[in-house]
């Protein structure tokens, strides 16, 4: 087990400070959102805190991590290595290091998201697409939402994400286009 304490540590050791008030600005939102929701408010501090550990390695270090981990690596992760498998391999290396296993399957679908995720997943996700240090077209629509119902910003973040991806004529990977089609069942 990782408590916050030691969080805070291991992104002392890691991450540059700009990015360690990004963690700390997701963490408190996250813990806000798991207090509305119904998650585990000091869970998802943790998993705010930790999300971006494994941000700042070179695409060549996360693809090496990647491997060192068995975990898989799809054609579209492939092409934005750091980008997309940030999140995976901060999981895969802090759950060796005793983060829950709650919070990891958190931290590893924070970019990208996925079909059934827990409340907690979607708190990290939400907090880290609309923390007060963000600014962009579409992120008052998803900060409004997230007042009252965490699946509305969740299917607004989706939405917003795969719009600027395709927009700029990148790819998407499956598993965010999952959780677009899970969140807008029925349209
Ligand atoms: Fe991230
Ligand atoms: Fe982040």
């Amino acid at each position: 087990m990782i408590d916050r304490a030691q969080a805070e540590l291991l992104i002392a050791e890691r991450l540059p400070e700009k990015r360690r008030e990004h963690s700390r600005r997701v963490a408190a939102e996250a813990a806000e959102l798991a207090r509305r929701f119904g998650a585990a408010p000091e869970a998802a501090a943790i998993a705010g805190l930790l999300h971006d550990y494994c941000r700042d390695l070179s695409d060549a270090e996360t693809l090496a991590a990647a491997a060192r981990y068995g975990l898989a690596v799809g054609p579209i992760a492939a092409r934005r290595p750091k980008h997309i498998l940030h999140g995976p391999v901060a999981a895969a290396e802090l759950s060796a290091a005793g983060l829950d296993a709650d919070i990891a399957a958190a931290i590893a679908r924070h970019t990208t998201g996925g079909p059934g995720m827990t409340i907690l997943e979607k708190c990290l996700y939400v907090a880290d697409f609309c923390e007060p240090g963000r600014a962009f077209p579409g992120l008052d629509e998803v900060r409004a939402l997230a007042r009252a119902s965490l699946d509305a910003a969740v299917a607004a973040a989706v939405r917003i994400s795969l719009l600027d991806l395709i927009g700029r004529g990148r790819g998407v990977v499956p598993e965010a286009l999952a959780l677009y089609n899970e969140t807008h069942a029925g349209n």
